[in-house]
């Protein structure tokens, strides 16, 4: 009796790594890496965040190395946050209206340090400029009010498209807001300033380091149920996302990352637009405390999940660990 052997040997192409190569379906390169940035007061200061290990914010001549670096790595983005001194925080956030704030001073600093060689990316939200850690204005009862945020937020992404900020990122999730910044922005002529929409961001517990690292943790009263995406829900996913494109963004974001790529793959799927994703700083220290623990190996652990935000669909991945899978990319 002659034995049968399956036709279909799907480990034939896996047998070599140049056939493994040959037949890989998906990319990653250093041009798919955002980096966010921490950006603090003070002159040749870099404070560690010690729930983020490995990440520091960093004064503005740290921040300007960091954008030679990035250019230096391929990387083409940088996201800024700032931490912003406590006695600049006030209850309506008038900071982030300030044309000489941490953030408008970053902007300035990285153009200084790389001109046009790399792209700006600012986050237009009130949570590093409030007393209360919220991302908008509160009303007496606690409740953050939207239209009156929304008129705030315009200002803010307008000072920082005058300071010279490259790709507008609201990660506030108040309706409406796309569209307001995208007019003011028309009318002001500033026609080629991006609008990067954190379109479904949800109200996630992985958010805790980078609170820590802007300082607003201690100061956040309640949570952002009101405005961010409850963790259970995919189809109002869905409804966001196509409101935000019809306002006028140019890209759109899902966040936090790894635990929301089916959020992902349904948005590339259906709207065929640039989705990018935020791998959180809970994600980040979850994989570094992995690592720590010895339950796996730094090099492989990131480029592994970073593969696969690209499998998803991700045109590219906001990451803390941009710089060394940018160093592992170009080998
Ligand atoms: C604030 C903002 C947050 C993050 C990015 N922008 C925190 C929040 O919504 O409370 C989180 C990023 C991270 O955890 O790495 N608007």
């Amino acid at each position: 009796m002659t034995q049968s052997y399956p036709a279909t040997r799907l480990r034939r192409s896996r047998a070599t790594a140049w056939s493994r190569a040959m037949h890989r379906e998906t990319c990653l390169t250093a041009d798919n890496l955002i980096w966010p940035l921490f950006v603090t007061e003070g002159d040749g200061v870099e404070e560690p965040v010690s729930s983020l290990p490995g990440v520091s914010r960093w004064s503005l001549d740290g921040i300007a190395a960091r954008a030679r670096e990035a250019v230096e790595l391929g990387i083409p983005c940088l996201a800024l946050f700032p931490n912003t001194q406590p006695e600049r925080r006030s209850d309506d956030g008038a900071e982030a209206l300030n044309p000489d704030n941490l953030m408008c001073r970053a902007i300035r600093a990285i153009r200084d340090a790389c001109g046009d060689s790399i792209g700006i990316l600012t986050d237009v939200a009130l949570d590093p400029y409030t007393e209360h850690g919220q991302d908008g204005l509160m009303d007496n009862g606690g409740y953050v009010m939207n239209d009156a945020t929304v008129e705030v937020l315009v200002k803010q992404s307008l000072n920082q498209a005058l300071a010279g900020a490259d790709i507008i990122a609201p990660s506030d999730m108040m309706d409406g807001r796309i569209g307001a910044i995208r007019q003011a922005l028309e009318d002001d002529g500033q026609h080629n300033v991006q609008i990067m929409s954190y379109a479904a961001k949800y109200a996630s517990a992985f958010y805790g380091p980078f609170r820590d690292a802007v300082g607003s943790r201690g100061l956040l009263k309640g949570d952002k149920k009101n405005y961010q995406m409850d963790p259970a829900n995919a189809e109002e996913a869905l409804r966001e996302v196509a409101l935000d494109l019809s306002e006028g963004a140019d890209s759109v974001m899902v966040k936090p990352g790894l635990p929301y790529l089916d959020i992902v793959a349904r948005v590339k799927e259906r709207f065929e637009v640039p989705v990018f994703a935020y791998q959180v700083s809970g994600e980040y220290a979850m994989i570094e405390a992995a690592i720590a623990a010895g339950a796996g190996d730094r090099e492989a652990l990131v480029m592994e999940t970073l593969t696969c935000f690209r499998r998803a669909g991700c045109a590219g991945i906001l990451t803390y660990h941009a710089p060394l899978a940018a160093r592992l990319l170009n080998g």
